[in-house]
């Protein structure tokens, strides 16, 4: 149903979103360690993205080594920003540019001072910062010596980081999220990338879930660590500024009943659980669900979780939710993946779908807010939605990526309707806020951006920035807080 005019709320925070290993580079630059993505090589939709236990660029492209090279580039990209009218700049700090490898006993001076670089240069055109603490950055290091957060060893080796970040930025940074899209750890989709548990050769999950060597226990034993982390980090981030907000951050994903029949309607209904409130719960309830214990029984999971554990966690719960809206999915009673925790779900036949297969669902975006804000009543914050699409660049320079703006407007429409539900909807960042590498594929050409970079796969171009005709639609939004959409 359009609208002439829609409404969001006074001070509502519209912005773009990136993360560090994708659109930095300067892998190896100023001190920094490699990261678990430094070790992944450049794949497409047909060829996931291998984990090499050594870097070897003689043999490989690397995607994450050059990214959009932001590290370079930062300047030029907060004034595009600007010019925008972002609000906000989701972006995440690197662990490995400041603890190189994760268990150092000094920070990396470096590192330090490019972020504050960074953060002054947001702060000097009026954006405020957002800041994932990890976004698939676990420090290299850490994953070999210590196995990630499989090892309770990590969480004070994370803390430790958090305390130096906290203090550093005091009064640049409010803003915290923790553990970027923390929900991948339930399924082995994602366990390279968000547990830091390494195959010996092989390839990231994120695209073949059969090349997984999946140990279920060692994921949930990871995640449970990384439980108590956050909320550690969110106790030590409000003793030492007050003004400190800090989020979960999830991969939003709803998932629908494939049919009407009973069996997957509660197929549905345990895929949004373990998916969407394994993980919420803990972080906004300070509990576990009461279906948990039932869970791990019916995998084979044996953890190891201690009465302080559940104290910490019963005392850290976040300020707010934030998380990514990409797709939806359904679920089938005898074809149910999350159960096996392999993968997602199946491709809803009503919905159309990216040229990567992500189902379109703007409607979708409406009816999660819903079931997040009725589950949990805390403020939302979508911190990351968008288009992954091919594109081209006219001669003069200019990107017509119209197909972006639509997906856009279609999804500022359901939030718009949603926040007139009554939920407490605080801000929106796109994904991306310029080109960057896709974590998934490892390729420059699915681009999210609403500014072009002349890059490639495989690092070639000149890497200038041209404005698509998303930036100029989008700013037009930002200026009138949402109230033309159609425009
Ligand atoms: C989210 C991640 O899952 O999806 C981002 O937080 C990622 O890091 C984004 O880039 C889009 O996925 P992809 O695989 O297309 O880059």
């Amino acid at each position: 149903m359009t609208k002439e005019t829609y409404t969001f709320p006074k001070g509502f925070l519209w912005g773009g979103a990136t993360a560090a290993t994708q659109c930095e580079g300067a892998w190896n630059t100023d001190g920094k360690g490699d990261s678990i993505l430094d070790h992944c090589t450049n794949g497409d939709k047909e060829h996931p993205r291998q984990v090499t236990q050594t870097i070897n660029p003689a043999q490989h492209f690397y995607p994450t080594h050059k990214g959009c090279m932001q590290y370079d580039y930062f300047e030029e990209d907060i004034e595009l920003f600007a010019e925008a009218g972002f609000k906000t700049y989701r972006m995440s700090i690197n662990w490995s540019r400041i603890f190189p490898n994760g268990d150092d006993k000094e920070p990396n001076r470096a590192g330090l001072d490019y972020y504050r670089r960074v953060f002054e240069k947001c702060r000097k055109h009026g954006i405020e910062p957002t800041v994932t603490m990890t976004h698939y950055d676990i420090p290299w290091n850490l994953c070999v010596k210590y196995g990630g957060w499989t090892n309770r060893k990590v969480i004070d080796l994370f803390l430790k980081y958090a305390k130096t970040i906290f203090t550093e930025y005091k009064g640049l940074v409010t803003r915290w999220l923790t553990h970027n899209e923390i929900n991948f750890g339930t399924i082995s989709y994602g366990e390279v990338i968000t547990s830091g548990i390494i195959p010996k050769s092989g390839q990231i999950l994120m695209q073949d879930p059969n090349a997984t060597t999946d140990d279920v226990n060692k994921r949930f034993q990871a995640l449970h660590h990384e439980f108590v982390a956050s909320a550690k980090a969110v106790q030590l981030a409000h003793k030492i500024d007050p003004k400190n907000e800090v989020g979960c951050m999830m991969c939003g994903f709803a998932f629908y009943p494939l049919t009407c029949k009973p069996e997957d309607v509660a197929a549905a209904q345990r895929d949004m659980e373990i998916w969407n409130y394994y993980c919420m719960d803990v972080m906004c309830k300070g509990n576990y669900p009461y279906w948990a214990k039932r869970y791990w029984n019916d995998h084979g999971i044996d953890l190891s979780i201690t009465e302080e554990d559940l104290a910490v966690i019963k005392e850290g719960t976040v300020d707010f939710i934030s998380f990514s809206y990409y797709r939806t999915d359904c679920s089938k009673a005898d074809n149910q993946v999350l159960k096996g925790s392999t993968n997602f779900g199946m491709a809803n036949p009503e919905l159309e779908a990216t040229e990567w297969g992500w189902t379109i669902d703007p409607q979708g975006l409406r009816w999660l807010l819903n079931e997040y804000y009725s589950r949990y009543e805390k403020p939302l914050m979508i911190v990351e939605n968008g288009i992954g699409a091919y594109e081209k660049q006219e001669a003069d320079g200019s990107v017509h990526d119209l197909q972006r703006i639509e997906y856009m407007r279609n999804h500022f429409e359901a939030m718009s309707q949603a926040i007139e539900d009554g939920v407490d909807l605080i801000g929106y960042t796109c994904w991306s806020a310029i080109d960057i590498v896709s974590a998934g594929t490892g390729e420059f050409k699915k681009r999210y951006g609403l500014i072009y970079v002349d890059a490639d796969d495989l690092g070639g171009g000149t890497y200038k920035r041209y404005k698509k005709d998303s930036f100029y639609w989008y700013k037009n939004v930002i200026a009138t807080n949402g109230e033309f959409l159609n425009k």
